[in-house]
């Protein structure tokens, strides 16, 4: 995993226009290869085996089973453009299936299967949506940070009034926000209307057993340190969901006393510096499952929360991380696993601390009424300083789905 993801949306060959069948050179059954020129320099041969095409057409050979072949079938019958649904019945495509014949003509493979159907496969749609590709590249390119890194990309906050009624200040928000994990609005009036207003421009509320917006005081109405003064170590929220929070929204309307920072940490780089320091420890974090668990036992709220999953999620495909939960305060038992692992997870556990805890990995900022912070909650912690005075905060958590389908919207990768 690199540690700075650019853009990753690569340039694919130009459709080819016009292309002429060369040569077939080999006539045994399941080994069947054409050649064929583009008028430009771009040429694509192919080879028909067992079960599976091979496409040369570019620089990696790419592997194509027949049954994945017929079921992403783009033909009228095959596929709903409008709705851009699938029709064909998966579940009827004999698993043995090959085509009777197969050819590229005009940029597109052309397979005629048994029966007479025919599927037509851009090449350039089929090299964008090979394994051999994606296994590539990360889904969501990040900028990894600590504070230096961070300080010195000087990203600015979106302004109220423009965030709210101009969507190229939304898109540059969305942009900070996916490549940092972090993004600020400043100038929002210091209410919890406001603060809602402004995150209904990012996302869709997700309400919990704290509601939909929480005003949060040091008064501790619930069962939870976070309604304390007391410092909070870093760690992500909601560990104990089966599906964490995706977005979480602080808002500081009322601070009277001292200290009550916010730390935030970026929890991906934490684990790049672990994957290349110790990537065994890295792999075990990413398999062992472990429990996180909440329970609130006071008179107006009863819960009793478990989520269960690795510290690190990582797809499995290109070991791009998406998600790390990491919260000391609501991991909850561990007897997933036996004993001779949970020394190792222990070690590994450690040397991921010990990265989240450097103090150049600290982010401190100081949320004033005015500055709404959204964080990744799926990647960065947070936490705070102890602080003294009356201290009004006021949040909420914001689903992930909609935040990445306004970022695409917009043409986005995330
Ligand atoms: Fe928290």
């Amino acid at each position: 995993m690199a540690g700075m993801f650019g853009t990753l949306n690569r340039n694919l060959r130009p459709t080819l226009k016009r292309v002429q069948l060369l040569s077939v050179l080999r006539n045994t059954p399941w080994s069947h290869e054409v050649q064929i020129r583009a008028c430009a320099a771009a040429a694509a041969t192919f080879q028909l085996r067992e079960g599976y095409l091979v496409l040369n057409y570019g620089v990696t050979p790419m592997y194509f089973n027949y049954v994945w072949l017929r079921d992403h079938c783009h033909s009228a019958s095959s596929y709903n453009a409008a709705t851009n649904q699938r029709n064909v019945d998966t579940g009827s495509i004999d698993l043995s299936i090959r085509p009777d014949k197969a050819a590229v003509e005009d940029g597109h493979l052309v397979l005629t299967w048994p029966g007479g159907h025919v599927s037509k496969h851009s090449l350039s749609w089929l090299a964008k949506n090979s394994y051999e590709r994606t296994k590539d590249c990360t889904i969501q390119p990040r900028i990894l940070w600590n504070s230096d890194i961070y300080k010195k990309a000087n990203i600015q906050s979106a302004k109220w009034d423009t965030f709210m009624s101009c969507d190229d200040e939304l898109k540059k928000f969305l942009q900070n926000y996916l490549l940092y994990g972090i993004a600020f609005v400043d100038n929002v009036p210091a209410t919890v209307e406001a603060t809602e207003a402004v995150t209904q421009r990012v996302s869709v509320i997700r309400e919990t057993t704290y509601g939909r917006m929480w005003s949060f005081t040091s008064d501790f109405s619930r069962g939870d340190t976070a309604y304390s003064q007391l410092a909070l170590d870093r760690h992500t929220d909601t560990s104990y969901f089966q599906e964490p929070c995706g977005i979480q929204v602080f808002h500081c309307l009322k601070h009277e006393g001292t200290g009550g920072r916010t730390l935030l940490v970026d929890g991906f780089y934490a684990a790049e510096k672990l994957c290349q320091q110790s990537p065994k420890s890295f792999e075990l974090l990413a398999h062992v499952p472990i429990k996180h668990e909440y329970i609130e036992n006071t008179d107006n709220h009863k819960n009793h929360m478990i989520g269960i999953g690795p510290v690190l999620n990582v797809y499995p495909w290109n070991k791009e991380i998406y998600l790390i939960r990491y919260n000391n305060y609501d991991r909850s038992v561990i007897n997933t696993v036996p004993h001779d692992t949970v020394q190792r997870w222990y070690v590994a556990h450690r040397e991921l601390t010990t990265e989240l805890r450097r103090p150049e990995n600290e982010l401190w900022v100081n949320l004033t009424p005015g500055k709404v912070i959204f964080i990744d909650n799926w990647r960065v912690l947070h936490g705070r300083e102890s602080f003294t005075g009356l201290r009004q905060l006021c949040g909420c958590y914001l689903t992930r789905e909609d935040i990445l389908s306004t970022a695409r919207c917009f043409g986005l990768q995330a």
